[in-house]
């Protein structure tokens, strides 16, 4: 699995991976280009062509369209020249981190569109599985898609409102939304089932799990519903949550959540493998080879 904690769970005290010696007061850091060995090229390459092969058929068509301008196959990127296009294209760059970092300024760097991307790259024997999200994950399964003015434009507003949820004490909530959308969404296509998480656009194995195992549930979007939901950080999800387009997305999204909040917190939170009554359980994609 590809898994990492994210939003809830990193400000746990746990011990982080990175170098945070010579961060800003943003967390923001230097990318040091040309630190990262031959070997490390090498795995990004290898990561890179395995993850590239998988994505037909199995990720958003947006993001198969913006993956073809990155030209970062060969070599670890340089997230300034990386930075150059996308401002280009969305007004979004990115800037560098030691790893994960605190909830408010992560939200924050998204409120003024910039998204943080670590630094470091997994460990050889960390190829199929990854405890933190590294510069794999990050640039991979993210950056695609803010090459996308809509969905950049989305992933803002979660910036915002993550600001908001804070000071209503309510980020557990909004985490759990950015996680089972911006992380392991799913969507509709006339292909059949589609991925748009980044958690899933990055991972090797949950990529083809997510879409053609019939063990997780997959159920409609439904944003209050999600809020309530638990969610695994250590294995493949027991459920994703299923898009028709990107509008329904935005709908579910734009509403003012401060009273979706109020009835939240008066309710105990739901396990990661629910399925309640009147939910229906879209069947998995169907593979005729
Ligand atoms: N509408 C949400 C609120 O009122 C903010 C939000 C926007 C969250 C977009 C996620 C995505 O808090
Ligand atoms: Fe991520």
């Amino acid at each position: 699995a590809d898994f990492f904690k994210t939003l809830e769970e990193k400000s746990d005290g746990g011990k982080l991976r990175g170098d945070y010696s010579s961060c800003d007061e943003r967390y923001v850091v230097k990318q040091d280009w040309a630190a990262y060995t031959p070997e490390q090229h090498a795995l990004w390459r290898r990561l890179y062509q395995r993850q590239a092969k998988l994505v037909p058929d199995r990720a958003c068509e947006m993001f198969i369209e913006s993956l073809d301008k990155l030209d970062a196959a060969g070599e670890i990127p340089r997230l300034d020249r990386t930075t150059e296009a996308l401002y280009k294209a969305t007004g979004w760059e990115l800037v560098a981190v030691p790893g994960l970092i605190p909830d408010l300024t992560f939200f924050e760097h998204l409120a003024e569109r910039r998204f943080p991307v670590t630094v470091w790259l997994r460990d050889p024997d960390e190829f199929d599985y990854i405890v933190e999200p590294d510069i794999f994950h990050d640039f991979f399964g993210h950056v695609p898609l803010l090459f996308n003015p809509v969905f950049a434009d989305h992933l803002q507003q979660f910036g915002k409102g993550g600001i908001k949820a804070l000071n209503l004490d309510a980020l557990k909530y909004l985490a759990r939304l950015y996680w089972y959308t911006v992380e392991f969404g799913l969507i509709e296509s006339p292909h059949g089932l589609r991925a748009y998480g980044a958690g899933i656009l990055s991972s090797g194995g949950e990529i083809e799990y997510c879409l053609t195992s019939p063990t997780p549930r997959r159920i409609a979007l439904d944003a209050e519903r999600i809020m309530r939901t638990l969610y695994k950080i250590d294995s493949y999800q027991e459920t994703y949550f299923v898009i028709r387009d990107y509008q329904q997305l935005f709908d579910a999204t734009a509403p003012d959540f401060t009273p979706m909040y109020e009835r939240l917190k008066k309710q105990d939170a739901l396990p990661a493998n629910s399925l309640l009554p009147g939910e229906v359980n879209i069947p998995p994609k169907v593979r005729s080879d």
